[in-house]
């Protein structure tokens, strides 16, 4: 492969595989422990959020999002829960794991996103309790509108951002427009711990009851202060029997202290690669600008543009056919849009009986496709993208 999906597991690999064999000889714990609590302090800041919790996934993230919204009794069995149809699987799994309903939202050719627009009118059509937007490969909808429309509604809002780190809108960044927001470290995303994933809040109680959803549902991890409320909520009375106690509903998700080691040293570099993968999608933008066979996407509403891949939208399917022929001769991994439209995974179809028209979607599914976007990109992997989507 010419150029590949991704080229390396970390960036700056030879000093991160060098600086973490350092990390590991001189360690006695590799389980959880202060380099996670060390990262999710540092990735708070950086993404400016009260709270992070470090997870093992992205996926893993979204399952303990909704599981704790429902130990809290914030979500309830059976409600409808919005999702963006263009997504990955993981971020629609859960709702339905959970016992919850999920409810598709149509995305917008032009912005790969669910637009206050798409919102509005699937509202017409029926109620929903929660809205999990995901942040499509960089880009964004217009997350300000959407943002009021769930307050007006009461509706939770919560942003998959795993594919959106570092993608800033006038109002603010993506992953701070909703209650909390869910990230991925997972190879080939904006920062990579091999696995790994994170949720922000500046929801005190919610943050709580991810650490008690993470671990088995036990409050080991918890403060002193929420350690002390929770044991005499329940009569426990001795540290020998704190040990065992399980509060409520949880997995096993949780982080190792390599994932910690590696988020605190690549997030050094996270501005590096935010920028690097902007001015790449930009560069390629203006070919893709002057080609009237490529649909170009509107970014107008978004300040900074962390792009997670390079997508190319073709105006037809023949089209697609066509470009799809030429990024495989010249050597490019390319990849379908996301999951497409979600409604026609096998899994959707097997577990969920109402479809929803999603036009939008569909025609992103149709004729969309993507290849890499990252900063080990060289100038002449660029024109060689770049020659791929010029008209010919
Ligand atoms: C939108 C979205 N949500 C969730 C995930 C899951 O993340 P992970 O692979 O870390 O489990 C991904 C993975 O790429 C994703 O793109």
């Amino acid at each position: 492969m010419n150029i590949p999906l991704m080229k390396k597991a970390f960036l700056y690999e030879g000093k991160t595989k060098k600086a973490l064999a350092k990390f590991i000889l001189s360690t006695d714990k590799l389980s959880m422990g202060p380099k996670c609590e060390e990262f999710e302090k540092a990735f708070a800041k950086k993404q400016g959020r009260k709270w992070a919790t470090l997870f093992n996934s992205g996926g893993s993230a979204n399952l303990a999002l909704l599981q704790a919204l429902k130990n809290l009794g914030r979500l309830i069995d059976g409600d409808s829960v919005g999702f963006s149809a263009l997504t990955w699987s993981t971020n629609v799994m859960p709702i339905i794991q959970l016992g919850m309903k999920p409810v598709a939202i149509d995305c917008n050719r032009e912005t790969l996103n669910v637009m206050s627009r798409q919102l509005l009118n699937r509202l017409t059509q029926q109620k929903i309790q929660a809205f999990f937007i995901t942040n499509a490969l960089g880009f964004t909808g217009d997350l300000q509108e959407i943002k009021s429309i769930c307050k007006k509604n009461k509706i939770i809002l919560l942003e998959d951002n795993c594919e959106s780190l570092g993608t800033e809108l006038p109002a603010g960044k993506a992953g701070n427009f909703g209650l909390a927001s869910t990230f991925s470290f997972f190879v080939a995303h904006h920062m990579s711990t091999i696995e790994g994933g994170m949720i922000c809040t500046d929801d005190e109680a919610l943050a709580e009851m991810l650490k008690i959803v993470r671990a088995n549902g036990w409050d080991r991890n918890l403060t002193p202060k929420s350690q002390k409320r929770w044991r005499k909520k329940f009569n426990i009375k001795s540290e020998f029997e704190s040990k065992y106690t399980f509060y409520d509903l949880g997995f096993n998700l949780r982080p190792t202290e390599i994932t910690g080691f590696l988020g605190l040293f690549q997030l050094q570099y996270l501005e590096e690669t935010t920028n690097k993968r902007e001015s790449n999608f930009l560069n390629l933008e203006k070919i893709i600008l002057s080609n009237d066979e490529l649909l170009p996407l509107n970014h107008e509403h978004i300040k900074r543009l962390s792009t997670f891949a390079i997508p190319v939208i073709c105006k037809t399917v023949s089209l697609k056919a066509k470009y799809i022929k030429r990024f495989t001769d010249a050597g490019i991994e390319i990849r379908p849009m996301i999951a497409g439209n979600i409604e026609r995974q096998p899994f959707y179809d097997k577990y969920v009986t109402k479809k929803l028209e999603l036009p939008e979607t569909d025609f992103i599914h149709d004729n969309g496709f993507y290849c890499g976007n990252y900063p080990e990109l060289t100038k002449k992997d660029i024109e060689t993208i770049g020659n791929c989507l010029r008209q010919k």
